[in-house]
């Protein structure tokens, strides 16, 4: 099997769901944060926007925030969420990046998972760890949820297509080998 240094970062990331509480730098952050503006994006309207916290108060009011608008709905895994003092959809990770897009091309989540994907990548070559977040995707119009995350500067004509969490993986936790399943590729000759 062919390997270079690329494919290699892409079989090496993996989500990472527990963090040291060492911040990643501000020049690592805007690396990452530039991989994500060169991803492809349809037309090429680049209408999306990365809105990065770096502050562990307001992390906190967001995931409050979230978990009160879990604690409306009627599904029971969201209400038990709600009521979990322990819950945090971002695992507590040092800097948290939104990224939202207009969501008026059928597409734009297709742009938000390109650039977050070279988000990933571009933090697993730097030796951070990331995951993504998806609990922002069915609260950012929750009104309460959409209050705080225009505070944060997530434009407000934008949806919420994902969030990626950054960090420094716990060494502690250990990550299972990746097993991918077989099956999944069809060649035609
Ligand atoms: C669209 C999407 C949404 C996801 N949402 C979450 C999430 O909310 N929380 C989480 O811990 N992981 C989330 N993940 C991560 C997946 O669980 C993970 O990629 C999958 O289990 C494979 O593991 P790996 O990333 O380590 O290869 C999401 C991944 C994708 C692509």
């Amino acid at each position: 099997m062919k390997i270079n240094e690329v494919i290699e970062n892409i079989k090496a990331r993996r989500s990472v769901r527990t963090f040291t509480d060492q911040q990643v730098s501000e020049e690592d952050l805007l690396a990452i944060l530039e991989a994500a503006t060169y991803a492809p994006n349809g037309m090429h309207y680049e209408s999306w926007h990365f809105t990065a916290i770096r502050n562990c108060d307001k992390l906190i009011e967001l995931n409050n925030r979230i978990k009160g608008a879990f604690a409306k709905s009627d599904d029971l895994h969201l209400q038990e969420r709600a009521h979990n003092p322990n819950y945090c959809c971002y695992y507590h990770a040092p800097t948290l990046v939104i990224v939202s897009n207009e969501p008026t091309q059928w597409w734009a989540g297709m742009d938000c998972a390109c650039a977050i994907e070279n988000m990933f990548l571009a933090s697993t070559s730097l030796g951070i760890g990331s995951c993504w977040i998806n609990q922002l995707g069915t609260t950012c119009d929750d009104p309460e949820v959409r209050e705080f995350i225009t505070f944060l500067g997530v434009p407000e004509n934008h949806k919420v297509y994902g969030c990626v969490a950054l960090g420094f993986a716990n060494p502690k936790t250990l990550i299972k080998t990746k097993a991918v399943k077989v099956g999944t590729v069809t060649i035609v000759k």
